[in-house]
């Protein structure tokens, strides 16, 4: 049964009778309809009357509207006024840019703008590389999308996905210090995305594309790298791979498998299971078999597209077919990025002992978690409220502090796995256990561990600067 999260939160502002009882009864009224109670701040007392404001965790606008309803229904209750803590936070958008320099006098602006920026200016013009040193660009991060596939709400446009970007800004900001700017774009051709994004590079040292459906974002990312001197992420590719890749590595730890004798079933080969598959490849695992929603992927199967061909050439080793659930048997891992729902415990069961399970379709996983525990060792989903989520926050901030930090021009796939491993390492033995395979987002040891690791392997690779 769902249970209400802090996503969906409001506060409602209610006039009460000054009785003794009052706050009790407010609070039993909002549990009674199954509102979680977060705060009860009274903002006005009077001899015969408080007004409160009752904040809760609510499932849905419906069940909001239970709760209001319950607190109006009370004996000399009055409901003021009803707001969203959700939207209150988007009010005039979640980041904002702030000058680092005085502007007091005229001395401070004739050095920051006009005349005496023009000599920095051709600074810059003579050595382009002094761009780096004199301008934002050395920590800035453009968050491009064209809105194509944006959380779980599909193709809903630039402006609908910009709250999405905003949000993902200040994470760059909070967790790693990256001065991250969204880029919404209102084109959904691939062509004008590549020529676009190249046309505002100038001003980034590195792109993080977010949101772009597949298979489009395959194309856009390999086009970006080649034409590109600043290194271009996908997060949804990359960012999910790092994360699983060390969540693996710590979830065979807890069960005593090595991956080279491990079959992975990894569901959904979209931008999230293609470039898992990538990463997995590099460590060798005994097999991989991806299955889709036409199910398993070989290379028989017919109307294969290139990113589906090279996954059938590169995986399946007894080119076995057929289904997911035909899959699963004999698989000591699942990992699921497909679709809700697609099996239960029975299935699970057919796993071999010790199976890890992954179920990171959101907001509903492949299969229930409390089912998969039944049989699986270890499960792990990309929620919130389970144990063990693999949420991509634990990536993408040390990530780009570590490139930019090497003054990287191109990303590899060495740098996600030392990415992958430093995330893993985090975990010391004493803490590990099938609960705990990925340390918390809040971890303030993750973010640096993640930007040491890409920035020595950037340094090593690339002879970027250190
Ligand atoms: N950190 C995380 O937990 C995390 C990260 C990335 C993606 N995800 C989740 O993974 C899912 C996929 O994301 P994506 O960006 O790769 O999407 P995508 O649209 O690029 O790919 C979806 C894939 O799932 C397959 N699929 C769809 N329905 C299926 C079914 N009924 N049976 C089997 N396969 C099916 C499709 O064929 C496709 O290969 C989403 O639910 C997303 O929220 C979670």
């Amino acid at each position: 049964m769902p249970v209400p999260g802090p996503g969906y939160s409001i506060t409602v502002r209610v006039e009460a009778p000054s009785s003794a009882t009052a706050a009790g009864d407010l609070t039993s009224a909002v549990g009674r309809v199954g509102g979680v109670l977060t705060a009860f701040d009274v903002v006005e007392s009077h001899t015969d009357a408080i007004v409160v404001d009752i904040s809760a965790n609510v499932l849905s606008a419906d069940h909001a509207q239970d709760i209001t309803e319950a607190l109006d229904a009370m004996d000399g209750v009055k409901v003021r006024k009803i707001s969203d803590r959700t939207f209150l936070i988007h009010l005039g958008g979640k980041i904002e840019v702030s000058p680092k320099v005085a502007l007091r006098n005229r001395d401070d602006l004739s050095r920051a703008y006009t005349p005496g920026v023009a000599r920095v200016c051709q600074a810059i013009a003579a050595n382009p590389d002094d761009a780096r040193r004199l301008t934002i660009k050395r920590n800035t991060v453009a968050v491009v999308t064209d809105g194509s596939a944006v959380l779980g709400l599909g193709n809903i446009g630039p402006a609908a996905a910009l709250p999405v970007m905003e949000g993902k800004a200040a994470l760059f900001k909070k967790f790693a210090g990256v001065d991250a700017w969204p880029v919404c774009l209102d084109t959904q051709d691939t062509e004008e995305i590549i020529r676009t994004v190249k046309a505002l590079a100038p001003v980034y040292a590195g792109i993080n594309l977010e949101d772009i459906a597949a298979p489009r974002c395959f194309e856009i990312e390999a086009r970006l790298r080649e034409l590109l001197d600043i290194p271009v992420f996908h997060d949804d590719q990359h960012g999910t791979a790092i994360v699983v890749v060390a969540a693996l590595r710590n979830a065979l730890r807890v069960v005593g498998k090595s991956i080279e004798d491990c079959k992975i079933v990894v569901s959904g080969t979209g931008a999230a299971g293609s470039a898992i598959i990538r990463l997995l490849l590099r460590k060798n695992p005994g097999d991989i078999v991806a299955a889709d929603i036409d199910g398993i992927v070989h290379s028989g199967r017919g109307n294969l597209d290139d990113n589906l061909r090279s996954i059938a050439e590169r995986t399946n080793k007894h080119n076995v077919t057929g289904t997911l659930h035909e899959a699963l048997a004999g698989a000591d891992v699942f990992i699921g990025v497909s679709a809700p729902n697609l099996f239960g415990a029975e299935q699970v069961a057919t796993m071999n002992s010790d199976a890890v399970v992954f179920a990171l379709a959101n907001p509903d996983p492949e299969v229930d978690p409390l089912e998969a525990q039944r049989h699986a060792a270890v499960v792990a989903t990309g929620r919130s409220d389970y144990p063990n989520q693999i949420n991509n926050v634990l990536a993408f901030p040390g990530v780009f502090r570590g490139l930019l930090d090497a003054q990287a021009r191109h990303i590899d796939d060495e740098m996600l796995l030392a990415a992958a491993d430093a995330i893993a390492d985090v975990v010391d033995g004493g803490r590990l256990n099938a609960s705990f395979i990925v340390p918390s987002v809040f971890d303030n040891a993750v973010a640096p561990a993640v930007a040491e690791a890409v920035k020595q392997t950037a340094v090593k690779d690339t002879g970027a600067r250190s």
